[in-house]
């Protein structure tokens, strides 16, 4: 069996209440769900419960784009996987690079969060993805080697669990790996979570980085790639829905 296919739009720290809405919406109108095909928004906690009203029966799922490893205690600004999911998120982003910089998120902080998120009945998305300063050293191989069973979750399965590759240094810049270089790390990661014991055959691997409508047929082609991690286009409904269209 191939892999369900996942396409995420990451909003990050954007977007406001109204603006929600009509993206939501339009995301919801169109994306129509498929056997094969997973579709999700992932917006900033506070929009988490209105964004949920928005998408009802669409099929769309609710993300969010973090969680603590804890369930509740003295984590002033944290939010836990228990709480995500009485909002009705049904999955998580953890270990976004965005995350590791700028929060110093260890692999092993992002693996006690996917457990977390397994544990509260999310499933994580579990990101991955050297720098450019490894990727010019040829670490790339290595990095994901060291990242993936650092991070992956005690007891995670494919039915829950998806990988997304995300080259830090494609984030935002407008560059892309190769499609060459995609299949190749891709391949590489799917070794990498076999030797774990899990049938990484059925484990959907999202690419990151720079996902537009305009590249999305020719990365969504990639084999090895079962769908995006998208952050700049997920915030207009048109391209979104392009790479959700790509994504077959
Ligand atoms: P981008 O972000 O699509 O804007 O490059 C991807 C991500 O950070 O998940």
């Amino acid at each position: 069996m191939a892999p369900i296919k996942l396409v995420a739009g990451n909003w990050k720290m954007n977007g406001s209440l109204s603006g929600a809405r009509l993206l939501a919406e339009e995301i919801a109108a169109k994306s129509a769900p498929t056997a094969r095909r997973r579709v999700a928004v992932c917006p900033p906690f506070p929009l988490l419960s209105s964004v949920g009203a928005f998408l009802k029966g669409s099929g769309v799922l609710l993300g969010a784009q973090d969680c603590h490893a804890h369930e509740k205690g003295a984590h002033t600004g944290d939010v836990s996987a228990k709480l995500l999911s009485e909002v009705g998120c049904r999955i998580v982003i953890v270990g976004h690079s965005e995350r590791r910089t700028d929060h110093r998120e260890t692999d092993d902080m992002v693996r006690a969060k996917a457990e977390a998120a397994l544990a509260a009945g999310l499933d994580p998305i579990v990101c991955v993805g050297e720098t450019e300063a490894e990727r010019d050293a040829g670490r790339t191989k290595d990095v994901v080697e060291r990242q993936v069973p650092a991070s992956w979750p005690k007891g995670g399965t494919v039915e829950r669990c998806v990988i997304a590759y995300e080259p830090v240094w494609a984030i935002g810049t407008g560059k892309t790996p190769t499609v060459g270089d995609v299949a190749e790390v891709h391949s590489h990661i799917r070794s990498v979570v076999a030797k774990l014991g899990v049938a990484a055959e059925n484990l959907a691997i999202l690419y990151g980085g720079s996902v537009k409508g305009s590249n999305a047929p020719e990365l969504m082609a990639v084999p090895g790639v079962d769908g995006a991690l998208v952050g700049g286009a997920s915030l207009d409904a048109a391209d979104f829905l392009k790479i959700v269209n790509a994504c077959q």
